[in-house]
């Protein structure tokens, strides 16, 4: 990945579909000086991603897209994106799955954070598929996104254990909490 050069950071498209509390960690994240990337615009597929009030909040550009007819929607987004100068996408909680043609045009420019130890657990329910499995770990995981879903190389990825007392909701909490802390890490070791 190229190096940092100057001041300038690399412009940044996070996508989300939902309460966004990576997308403003990663925000936060950005703020600071250690931060190779800078996030310029935030899309959603829906107008009931509550992470959109981060956009307003802390005045970042957002557009929402009905992603029914997704040719015709990722042409629009690819579109934006050249215009805005985009040159990295972190996906954060989006609910879709982008084709392979979009995949292409960003090729190792797109990364995505997975609550699981992945291989084990792709797609959804993560946390329920561990504890009805009695897995002893849980976790998450930033990846390269590749054609195939949650399957790209792995760039960071943090384990925890499931304690006897846990339930969904505990679980989730303690991965998210880990997942606030890997995103950024998982961020700077691409870019240093
Ligand atoms: C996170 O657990 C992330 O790993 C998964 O979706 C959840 C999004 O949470 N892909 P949030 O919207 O960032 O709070």
């Amino acid at each position: 990945m190229e190096k940092l050069t100057g001041l300038k950071k690399i412009k940044t498209a996070v996508f989300i579909s939902g309460t966004g509390s990576n997308l403003k960690n990663l925000i936060k994240f950005t703020k600071t000086k250690k931060s190779p990337i800078s996030i310029d615009l935030i899309i959603s597929n829906t107008n009931k991603a509550t992470g959109l009030n981060f956009a307003n909040q802390f005045k970042i550009k957002k557009k929402i897209f009905n992603f029914r007819k997704i040719k015709i929607i990722e042409k629009k987004i690819l579109k934006l994106l050249e215009k805005d100068e985009i040159k990295f996408i972190c996906l954060a909680g989006f609910m879709k799955i982008l084709s392979k043609v979009f995949i292409k045009k960003f090729p190792g420019k797109i990364i995505n954070i997975h609550p699981s130890l992945l291989p084990k657990y792709k797609g959804l329910n993560t946390h329920s598929r561990a504890i009805n499995n009695k897995d002893k770990f849980a976790g998450c995981t930033v990846h390269f996104v590749n054609e195939k879903l949650d399957s790209g190389k792995i760039i960071l990825q943090k384990k925890i254990k499931i304690k006897i007392n846990d339930n969904l909701a505990s679980l989730k909490k303690k991965v998210l909490k880990q997942e606030h802390k890997l995103y950024p890490a998982a961020i700077m070791k691409i870019f240093n």
